[in-house]
């Protein structure tokens, strides 16, 4: 029984045929007069979560939110719902994984509470489509696609076969009408949504909520969207009443003490359309026996022991003999190589015990030869330094003639950068 979050309006069932194939296939129209998905997004207003959408849900979609259990997947879409709906777009809210009292419950806490939100708890799929069909919402969350299967196919809820089913359904209820579906996904423990690509090419996008479980820091981010760009990241924070904007994005991942400790860079990493200030975090330290370790947290750690390779051929930093460990503050994943100079400028200063000089931030790419290259977009990137109050940025030389800017430091090779970078 679909309910409103506000009264109990039940809401009859009536599963409407769709139309066949052969109607679709007549419906041949001049390409002018089709009006694109684009013009009628619905921005939510939550401005983190629209920016990794594209700008907004895109009606006749279907999204999948994937993350560990836990990390607040129910929560942002019931927000989400929220927000829609107080902006007069009709929401319903599937859940086959809590009772509508306990979604109730978590309305209450992050003021969910609205006009035009319908809840229906259910774990049968053609209940949930019937819903979906017969109130033609803006914008239906189903969580979880784990917890939802098709009475017909028969199988438990959760194999492969009833995900699959699920989410095909559902995408072709969200393709015949104006319904955005927003599925829910929990991640395996082989680390993707319901088995490896068992879902991703089913749906329009895929987004990820990501973060540490018991720090506050969520981010979202986008593994394939047919409606915008995978590159950028949303930032949220959760509160106890609910995920919220930070305010100030770029700071957000930016740690360091002051003064500044060894062991410690700046980058300003570009991730989509966004510069970030980023603090990474290195410690060098004598390994015992048996070869030494190196881990890394939000850095592909192939990359830390090319850097490492790199320091001791050019740059004349042995760390043969030491446990290295590398981490991105905040739990951000950098995959650029404009970060490599600041991870080597972080190793080569927790190995020398200095720190890098007050006002500093790096960003450039290293390569095997020991020479540095200019990230890209190093002029929004040594604007974003300044804003937040670095003197300079080190990079390396830029393709043709040397960018000439204040605050901008160029240096050669890694060993000439670090002379630069590191306290005497
Ligand atoms: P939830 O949205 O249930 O996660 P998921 O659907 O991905 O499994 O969020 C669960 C966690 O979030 C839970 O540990 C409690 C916390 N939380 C808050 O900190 N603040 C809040 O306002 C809410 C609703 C949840
Ligand atoms: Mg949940």
């Amino acid at each position: 029984m679909v309910e409103t979050l506000v009264s109990r309006a039940s809401v009859g069932r009536s599963a409407k045929p769709r139309a066949g194939g052969s109607a679709a296939a007549a419906a041949i129209e001049p390409i002018g007069s089709v009006s694109s998905a684009e013009a009628d997004r619905l921005g939510s207003g939550i401005g983190e979560l629209d920016r990794v959408l594209g700008g907004g849900i895109v009606p006749g979609s279907i999204v999948l939110f994937g993350g560990d259990p836990g990390i607040g997947k129910s929560t942002l879409l019931l927000q989400l719902a929220a927000r829609l709906a107080a902006r007069g777009a009709p929401a319903l809210y599937v859940t086959g994984e809590e009772s509508a009292a306990q979604v109730r419950g978590r309305a209450e806490r992050v003021a969910a509470v609205v006009d035009n939100l319908s809840i229906l708890a259910t774990t049968d799929l053609a209940e949930a489509v019937a819903a979906i069909e017969a109130t033609a919402p803006a914008l239906a969350v189903v969580d979880s696609v784990q917890t939802m299967a098709a009475e017909e196919l028969g199988g438990p809820a959760g194999s492969v076969g009833q995900v699959r089913e699920v989410a095909a359904r559902l995408a072709e209820v969200a393709k015949a009408g104006r319904t955005c579906v927003a599925l829910v996904g929990h991640v395996t423990k082989e680390g993707t949504v319901a088995g490896p690509r068992t879902l991703e090419h089913l749906v329009d996008a895929v987004i990820y909520l990501e973060g540490e479980r018991l720090g506050a820091t969520r981010l979202l981010r986008a593994a394939k969207n047919r409606f915008g760009s995978t590159e950028e990241v949303g930032v949220l924070e959760m509160r106890g009443d609910g995920l919220a904007e930070v305010a100030d994005a770029s700071r957000f991942f930016l740690e360091s003490e002051q003064p500044p400790v060894a062991g410690s860079a700046v980058t300003i990493a570009v991730e989509g359309t966004r510069p970030l200030a980023v603090e990474i975090q290195a410690l060098v330290a004598p390994a015992g026996y048996g070869s030494p370790r190196r881990a890394a947290t939000g850095i592909d750690v192939n990359r830390i022991l090319m850097l490492i390779a790199v320091l001791a051929r050019h740059a004349g930093l042995n760390l043969t003999g030491h446990d290295v460990y590398v981490n991105v503050a905040g739990g951000l994943r950098i995959d650029e190589p404009a970060a490599d100079l600041a991870i080597a400028a972080a190793l080569a200063s927790s190995l020398r015990e200095r720190p890098v000089t007050e006002g500093t931030a790096l960003a450039g790419e290293v390569a095997l030869s020991g020479r540095l290259r200019a990230s890209l977009r190093v002029d929004r990137r040594l604007a974003e330094a300044r804003r937040l109050g670095f003197e300079r940025l080190v990079t390396g030389p830029g393709h043709g003639s040397a960018p000439v800017a204040d605050g901008l430091v160029v240096a050669r090779e890694i060993r000439e950068a670090l002379g630069i970078v590191l306290t005497p």
